[in-house]
This record gives structure tokens, C-alpha cells and sequence, in this order.
């Protein structure tokens, strides 16, 4: 059966490790099993040149150290397993090591961890169960076509009329990384399904290589024609798709606006960061005054001081629910205009100003007019149908949902750059997108560039925004699924964090960040995330049956995350 993947199988597998020679499995012999435990088992290598960089295997898979996969010919079929730890007898000495007549007489002994079997009649490897190989057991280097069928059998879920993708042009990569252990050639790896049964997160420190990975998954994602929603609040990914792609664009402040009146009074108040009580209060008033001066194409704000109190109310009650567009510029004004409070004496039933409500007022005005100082944010609010070369956000995002196989991308950097900004609009597109109804075959992906600048509010440092936390919880059923990077795990919700069912971790360094990875990795895993270089990375998921090595190949897009150097 071993023989099937050294010989006759040559055309198996997807990628470029199929063209490798069929060679007889003898050149791939290593040794045999002497110890067999429920955790691991212990090769004995026959002679020490065995363990030498065996150039017909073409790649720079060298056996005298660990980390290279092996197989076993048992009499109950397969094993798949890993080399974890490689040793010589101590007490040799160099020179007796180093003379070819001797490597006859010194054993090497490996430490292999079994991670698959192939039973007879079995068309994929599975976890090995209560089986292990038996001592004298014949032991192999694993060729490509074995890793291959591993790494294929390795997934769940998968489904079929999906899988190879229904491809139209040959030229779409068949994936976005290559198992770290074959250098020079490229593995058919995951399929979409695998990532995104639930949600997929990358974590790393800063510099090491999140978001050019995440380039490199939506290059993949969009070149299977499937569908993305990339929220940019920096502008980083501005160039990286193109039209070509089906990726189109809107720029929010720009070509893209939002009518005032989309937004419910609760928005506006998450938009501002209102306090719950009193402030929320105070800005719904001030909407509603707004909103009947909007109705009535009156000017300025509404004045309420001096005016008998049931006539205003009573103009107050004719703004219906219809009636939500208003002048977002007229806010701070209209703050003011709201402290106030009925007179005594001559001026009861009539309203007077309040010093005492002035001042309490004045820190929401002053938040309002921060927002609009520090950004062209209020270019963001308009109403699209006084201007035609203005898109409305909600209806692009209407239509972005509806249609197969398109992506979109929103570029939010027009709008003010800071973080605030950043958390606003990912809220509001969130949020937006969760309550509309869904089309059935119209899954989709929605990416976010570090996250964690964005999950919080700028006012309360423990408080969440809900909208991701709330697609985490129930985007799922609705074909949503989200696609985030983070430096610290920790900064978006636990919520959100335990929707997260696949992880790509590229290097982490603090033991705050290595604790929360923990639950998600094995032992062996930890100890190898703090020495990850560049673009390298450990693919988690409940999806795989076990952890990968990845490196991530770049994908050459364009993507302006240059490291300025001093
Ligand atoms: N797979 C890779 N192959 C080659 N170079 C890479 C790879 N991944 C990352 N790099 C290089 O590493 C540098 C940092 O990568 P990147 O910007 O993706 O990191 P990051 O984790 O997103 O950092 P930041 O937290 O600053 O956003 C880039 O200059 C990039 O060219
Ligand atoms: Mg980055």
C-alpha cells in the first residue's frame, strides 16, 4: 500500500510535488521502530549516513534535525508522523563520528509524534485513535505525495462540489502559503472552507508579516471569485485591488456619503460616544428639534427659549418617523438651544434658559464639535440625492450583498484617520449589515486590518463596540464571516475571541498574548511561536486535525505598509 505514493501514484496530489521522480521507496528507507509508547514512538535509525541531506529529494528537507515528516509501513496500514527529537549515542567522538567507514556502527534514535493512519480500505488518513505502529516496523521519509495526502486528509468539513474550486483560468494560486518544511515548492493547503467555517483571525507582534498575509488570504479569496468586504480606515490597501478583480470601490467622505437620517438616535449617540443617560437624552432632543426644522426647510436651529411650552411640543410632535434626515452641521448649535427649562413666575408655562443645563450640556457640544474639527467627518454626512456623483453607503452596501461573487472595498482614511473614526465606521457597517435580510448564496467575507485599534470605545477603554461582537455571535448563519488581524488577542471582546474558530499566529513575544494563544495550541506549538521569522506562521483551526507550519508567500499586490527606517 506504502508503495502506491513512492511509485505508481505519480500523478496524485495538486501541486508541484507530484513531478517529483517516482523513486523506489528503498531510497526513502530511514530505519525501524524500537519503542512504542501512547505518546510517541522511537525509530532507531540503521546507519548514520541515512540521516544525510539526500539530494535526489531535491528540497532542503534535512533529516538530522526535526520538524520533517515520516511515514511507517504497519501491518494496520499507514502511520503519518513527525520527527520531534533526533539523537546519537552520547560519547562518540568527532573524529570517529566523522569518518564515513564508521556511520555503519553508530544508531541515530528519533523521537517521531504520530499524527495520522491510513488504514487498509482507507481513502484518507485520520487521528491514529488507540492504534500505533509495532517495534520493527519499517520507517520512511515522507515523499510530497504522502505530505500532500496528509495535509488534503487533514481537513474537515470539506465540501465537495466546492473544494477544487470551480476555476475558471488556470492561473489562480491554489493557496496562499506552503508547509514551512518544503522550501521550495507550494502545497495545495486549505480550502476557503476550512478558514472560514467560523471565523479567521491573525495575531502577531508588530512587523511580523499580519497583514501581508492577510493580503496574500484575500488575494487568494478573490482570485476563487469569492466574496470580500474590506473595511480600510487607513487607506493601506487602497491600491492592492483592482476593477479586474470585481472588487469595487467607495471612498467614504469622497464618493461615498451617508444620509444623516440612515442613522437611528442610538447610532448617533455610539458615533459621539454619548454617556448612557443624560447625554443620549440630550442628543435625541436635539435630533428631534433637528429634525423638524429639516421637515419644515427652516434655517438655523430650533429655538425653544421664550416660546410657551405646549405650542413646542406641539410643532415637536409632528416630526413622524419618517422625517429623519436633518443637519448634522446644526448639532452643537442645537445642544444649546436645548438648555432650557420653564420659568416661574411670570414666565411659567414658557421656556427659559438654564444655566445649570448650559454647563451640563457643554461636554457633549464639546465632544461633537472635536469630532467635527479634527476630520472632514461631517463630509461624510449627506444626503446622496442632492449631489449625483454621491453613493449612498447603505445602498452600495445593499447591493454589494446581493450580488454574487463581487467584492467590495471601503476606503474610510478620507474621513479622519483616528481610531475613533476607524470604530465608527466599522460599527456602523456592522451593525447595518447583521440587520438587513441575507441572500441565500451570497456569503461573504468582511476583512479588518488591526483590529484592536478599533474594537474599543476612545471614551470607555473597557467598553466594546457591538457591531463585530454581534457578527462574530450570529453572522455565521447569515453567510457572514470575519476576517481580522490583531497584535493582541486581548483587545477585542472575549465574545468575539471565542467565536474565533481558525488562527494564523505569527510571532508573539509577550507572555500576556502567548497565554491567551495557549488554549488554542499545543505545547510543543508555544515554544516555536516566539522564534517565528518574517511571513512565518502556525495555522490553527477547529477545522484541522492538526497545527501547520506556514509560510505565507507574499503575493506581490501593491500595499503601502512600508516601515519607514530611521
Ligand atoms: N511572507 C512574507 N514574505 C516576505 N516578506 C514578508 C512576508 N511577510 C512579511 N514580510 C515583510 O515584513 C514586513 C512587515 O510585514 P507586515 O506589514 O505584513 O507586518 P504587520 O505584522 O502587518 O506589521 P504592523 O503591525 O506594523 O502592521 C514587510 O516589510 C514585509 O515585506
Ligand atoms: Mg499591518
Amino acid at each position: 500500500m506504502l508503495d502506491d505514493y513512492y511509485g505508481n501514484r505519480a500523478n496524485y496530489g495538486h501541486s508541484g510535488l507530484q513531478r517529483e521522480q517516482n523513486l523506489d521507496k528503498k531510497n526513502f528507507y530511514l530505519g525501524t521502530v524500537v519503542q512504542v509508547s501512547s505518546r510517541e514512538v522511537t525509530i532507531q535509525i540503521d546507519n548514520l549516513s541515512l540521516l544525510t541531506h539526500r539530494l535526489l529529494r531535491q528540497s532542503d528537507l534535512v533529516p538530522n534535525t526535526i520538524n520533517y515528516y515520516v511515514t511507517i509501513d504497519s501491518i494496520s496500514g499507514i502511520y503519518f508522523g513527525q520527527v520531534v527529537q533526533n539523537r546519537i549515542p552520547i560519547g562518540a567522538s568527532r573524529e570517529f563520528l566523522s569518518d564515513e567507514s564508521h556511520k555503519e556502527q553508530v544508531y541515530a534514535e528519533a523521537t517521531v509524534d504520530i499524527l495520522g493512519l491510513e488504514g487498509a480500505g482507507d481513502r484518507s488518513f485520520r487521528l491514529p485513535g488507540f492504534s500505533r505502529p509495532g517495534v520493527t516496523e519499517k520507517v520512511y521519509l515522507a515523499n510530497g505525495p504522502v505530505i500532500e495526502h496528509f495535509v488534503s486528509s487533514m481537513e474537515l468539513h470539506i465540501d465537495e462540489k466546492d473544494s477544487p474550486d470551480e476555476s475558471d483560468d488556470d492561473n489562480i494560486p491554489n493557496s496562499f502559503a506552503r508547509l514551512s518544511c518544503f522550501q521550495n515548492e507550494a502545497l495545495q493547503l486549505v480550502s476557503p472552507q476550512t478558514l472560514f467555517d467560523r471565523h479567521l483571525m491573525v495575531v502577531g507582534t508588530t512587523n511580523s508579516g499580519k497583514s501581508t498575509t492577510a493580503l496574500s488570504v484575500l488575494d487568494w479569496l478573490v482570485s476563487a471569485h469569492k466574496k470580500v468586504l474590506l473595511i480600510d480606515p487607513t487607506g493601506e490597501y487602497e491600491d492592492s485591488f483592482t476593477e479586474d478583480d470585481k472588487m469595487e470601490k467607495l471612498t467614504l467622505g469622497s464618493d461615498t456619503v451617508v444620509d444623516s437620517g440612515s442613522l437611528s438616535v442610538l447610532d448617533w449617540s455610539m458615533i459621539f460616544d454619548c454617556n448612557e443617560n443624560t447625554q443620549q437624552g440630550t442628543l435625541s432632543d436635539a435630533i428631534r428639534s433637528l429634525r423638524y426644522q429639516a421637515k419644515f426647510r427652516r434655517f438655523g436651529p430650533f429655538i425653544k427659549q421664550g416660546r410657551i411650552i405646549t405650542e413646542v411640543q406641539n410643532e415637536l410632535s409632528k416630526v413622524g418617523k419618517e422625517d429623519t434626515s436633518f443637519d448634522v452641521n446644526l448639532l452643537p448649535e442645537q445642544i444649546t438651544e436645548e438648555a432650557v427649562e420653564e420659568g416661574k413666575g411670570v414666565e411659567k408655562g414658557k421656556y427659559t434658559r438654564s444655566t445649570f443645563r448650559i454647563n451640563n450640556y457643554e461636554w457633549l457640544r464639546e465632544k461633537i464639535l472635536n469630532q467635527f474639527d479634527n476630520t472632514s467627518f461631517k463630509k461624510f454626512f449627506r444626503n446622496s440625492r442632492t449631489n449625483k456623483n454621491w453613493k449612498d453607503l447603505f445602498s452600495e452596501l445593499d447591493r454589494f450583498a446581493n450580488k454574487p461573487k463581487t467584492s467590495l472595498y471601503v476606503n474610510a482614511s478620507h474621513i479622519g484617520t483616528t481610531d475613533g473614526i476607524g470604530g465608527m465606521v466599522v460599527d456602523l457597517i456592522s451593525n447595518y449589515l447583521l440587520n438587513r435580510p441575507h441572500k441565500k448564496g451570497c456569503a461573504y467575507v468582511i476583512f479588518v486590518d488591526e483590529v484592536h485599534r478599533y474594537a474599543k470605545r476612545m471614551t470607555d477603554q473597557n467598553s466594546f463596540y457591538s457591531g463585530l461582537t454581534s457578527i462574530a455571535r450570529e453572522g455565521r448563519k447569515k453567510g457572514i464571516f470575519l476576517f481580522l488581524t490583531t497584535q493582541n488577542p486581548n483587545d477585542v471582546s472575549p465574545e468575539l475571541l471565542g467565536q474565533v474558530g481558525t488562527l494564523i499566529i505569527h510571532r508573539l513575544t509577550s507572555a500576556r498574548e502567548l497565554g491567551t494563544i495557549q488554549n488554542y495550541v499545543s505545547d510543543n506549538t508555544i515554544s516555536q511561536i516566539m522564534k517565528l521569522n518574517q511571513g512565518e506562521a502556525i495555522l490553527t483551526s477547529v477545522n484541522l486535525l492538526e497545527d501547520l507550519s506556514l509560510s505565507v508567500r507574499a503575493c506581490g499586490r501593491p500595499h503601502k505598509n512600508d516601515t519607514p527606517r530611521l
